[in-house]
């Protein structure tokens, strides 16, 4: 197959571990007899210093005319301490969530064995968990009608669903849970919250069309509590953005480094894959930076963007090997000799 991949590295140590995954998907065309495209484009702080808008119209183009994006992480300190500044980083990541459609957000929580002893869980509670975060992406608090009032003293945001956005996530939701152990949560605040009420009266329409798969509804607050208390518990869990933001960031300690944990957002458009952590900028440009999450979104992209399974395993299984033989940045070196961002890179590409 031929592909067209748009990269966009964007801030912090984006650059340094999107380069790692180029390489990973280089090799894997090479092994697959496949031909990889790439064609880069600005997003976030970068993209703001060099064109004034942090999603611009020439990133969206290059974005619609390929057939997948691999993206780094947005962010700079610089932003982030002026609670004033008018155009930020993020707005691009939301921006290009929003125009490119990518209403659901997967989260694969998984372990390695090998990493264990890094969770901050104790090892009978991890061993063996692996569960499927699908976060609604381009709704909610983040989307909805916001603003000041009584000349800026009183602030509101507005968490708006309609049945539409609600159905076509808890749609996908469902199907993965069918092919998965079929055990579907659907968490929300529907004690409390009308948005809330929506989501599970469709939900509760919806789940008899399913038979196969056990659904529940559990508060967003227990849920938090059992994703650290028994992890195990879970499937497939569905979720509104703003809860969604919130339990992923927390299941994503689960397996002992950020640095590991892989997404893809997929909706209307071209699909987009990222590693679940931010810009880091602390360690920009250090060649230090952890690139396995970014290289395991590269397997993501095979895998749900061009239905190649094998090619997908194929990465899967260099980063493990990776982790098992510690060949790993120093996140993940447990006191013995860390490697670099690109040995990494250029191990796993080896590898595979
Ligand atoms: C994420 C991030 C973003 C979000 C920020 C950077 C806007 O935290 O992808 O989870 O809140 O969605
Ligand atoms: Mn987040």
């Amino acid at each position: 197959m031929k592909f067209n991949i748009a990269l966009l590295p964007g801030d912090g140590i984006g650059p340094e571990v999107v380069d790692q995954a180029v390489k990973a998907v280089n090799a894997v065309c090479k092994k697959f007899g496949h031909e990889a495209t790439f064609t880069k484009g600005l997003v976030g702080a970068c993209a703001i210093d060099a064109t004034g808008d942090p999603f611009p119209e020439d990133t969206f183009q290059i974005c619609l005319k390929s057939d997948a994006v691999l993206f780094g992480a947005v962010g700079d300190p610089r932003f982030d301490n002026n609670p004033t500044a008018k155009v930020r980083p993020e707005n691009g990541l939301l921006a290009m969530r929003k125009k490119l459609g990518l209403y659901a957000n997967l989260r694969p929580m998984e372990t390695y064995k090998s990493l264990i002893d890094k969770s901050p869980l104790k090892p009978e509670l991890v061993d063996g968990a692996e569960f499927l975060c699908v976060r609604e992406l381009t709704g909610g608090m983040y989307f909805g009608e916001k603003g000041r009032r009584d000349n800026g003293n009183t602030a509101y945001d507005t968490n708006i669903y309609s049945r539409e956005e609600v159905e076509r996530i808890l749609k996908l939701a469902f199907e993965y849970a069918q092919r998965r152990r079929k055990h579907l949560t659907v968490v929300d605040k529907a004690n409390v919250l009308e948005s809330s009420r929506l989501w599970r009266e469709v939900a509760q329409e919806m789940a008899p069309k399913y038979p196969d798969v056990t659904t529940d509804y559990m508060f967003v607050d227990n849920a938090a509590m059992k994703i650290v208390t028994m992890p195990k518990f879970f499937d497939v869990l569905v979720t509104e953005n703003t809860f969604g933001d919130i339990l992923t960031d927390e299941a994503s300690v689960i397996a002992g480094s950020m640095g590991l944990l892989a997404s893809a957002s997929i909706g209307l458009h071209t699909s987009l894959f990222e590693p679940i952590h931010g810009s880091y900028p602390q360690a920009a440009g250090k060649n230090i930076a952890n690139p396995l999450a970014t290289i395991l979104s590269a397997a993501m992209m095979f895998e749900y963007a061009f239905g190649l399974m094998e090619e997908g395993k194929a990465i899967r299984q260099a980063v493990t090997a990776s982790i098992e033989e510690g060949f790993v940045t120093e996140d993940l070196a447990n006191g013995a000799a860390a490697h670099s961002t690109s040995e990494v890179g250029d191990w796993v590409a080896a590898h595979i």
